[in-house]
């Protein structure tokens, strides 16, 4: 046989997507939800199985190697058991950290989430930005590059805040949650030399979102938040276009870690449609 033969089957055109398969979405905990809304909202006919490693929340207190250990590790396994047709890690952390070497190893287009310094860049009037993350996030060089590319001429005000992390899980869980935590967190990027001028936050952690009244608040009128959901939703919807969907099962949620997480997390799932709950 030729090499030539050989190698004839790689070259055939590949094979249509299966209907059935699903998009996987991925975050340490609920703040891939902020993402998977806008899913929902442009692609309501996508399976979706979002994945949450709650055994590993927070990621932002985490050095790079057991984050980026984490993450690969579970999405391999994840990619491997549930055939998804693309990958959405919904995690700024998980995102800065481990996007390439997660794109290095699986064979399923994967979609990251970084912080939207760019968009901030092309709507800050008073050229102060400020960005939240978690402490793991804003210390990425990552970070640095899209700060170095998008907003070279504005000033970039950093705050890693990983208690708004826990007050964004409470207050999905319908628990109470810290309040001063977010004004302290709006208090810590105004004390900043230039803080006072600073028009646009960037919410660069996928949790914050679900603060954004709260954190409108606490910044006062005349603030505008920046976050990344539409523009990833939209990317995902382009790489999948053309594709068709079929849902057969039911849309579902893993939790890592114990026993009870399904039933800690499992209503508030069950409002973003994902109607089982199972522990990964
Ligand atoms: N939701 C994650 C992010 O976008 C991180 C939260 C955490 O686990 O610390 O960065």
């Amino acid at each position: 046989m030729t090499t030539e033969t050989l190698r004839a089957p790689q070259q055939a055109s590949t094979p249509p997507v299966d209907p059935a398969a699903p998009i996987l979405l991925f975050d340490s905990g609920v703040g891939g939800l902020t993402v998977l809304e806008e899913v929902r909202n442009q692609l309501p006919d996508a399976a979706v199985i979002y994945a949450a490693d709650t055994a590993g929340l927070p990621y932002g207190s985490k050095t790079e190697a057991q984050i980026a250990a984490r993450v690969a590790g579970l999405l391999g396994r994840m990619t491997e058991r549930f055939h998804p047709r693309l990958v959405c890690i919904a995690c700024n952390t998980a995102s800065t950290i481990a996007l390439g070497m997660v794109r290095e190893v699986l064979e399923v287009p994967i979609v990251g989430t970084v912080p939207a310094i760019k968009p901030a860049a092309a709507m800050t009037r008073s050229g102060v930005i400020g960005l939240l993350g978690t402490e793991a996030t804003i210390r990425q060089a990552y970070v640095d590059r899209l700060e170095h590319e998008f907003a070279a001429d504005k000033v970039l005000l950093r705050h890693g805040a990983p208690s708004l992390v826990d007050a964004a899980e409470a207050k999905l869980r319908g628990e109470p949650f810290d309040r001063a935590a977010i004004t302290g967190a709006a208090e810590a990027l105004r004390a900043m030399p230039g803080g006072n001028r600073i028009d646009t936050v960037v919410l660069a952690c996928t949790h914050f979102p679900l603060l954004e009244e709260e954190l409108s608040q606490a910044f006062g009128p005349g603030v505008r938040f920046v976050h990344g959901a539409q523009g990833i939703a939209r990317q995902i919807a382009r790489l999948t276009e053309g594709q068709q969907w079929s849902r057969q099962v039911p849309d579902r949620a893993l939790l890592t870690g114990r026993d009870d997480m399904p039933d800690i997390y499992g209503e508030m799932l069950t409002r973003y449609g994902l109607r089982k709950v199972e522990r990964f």
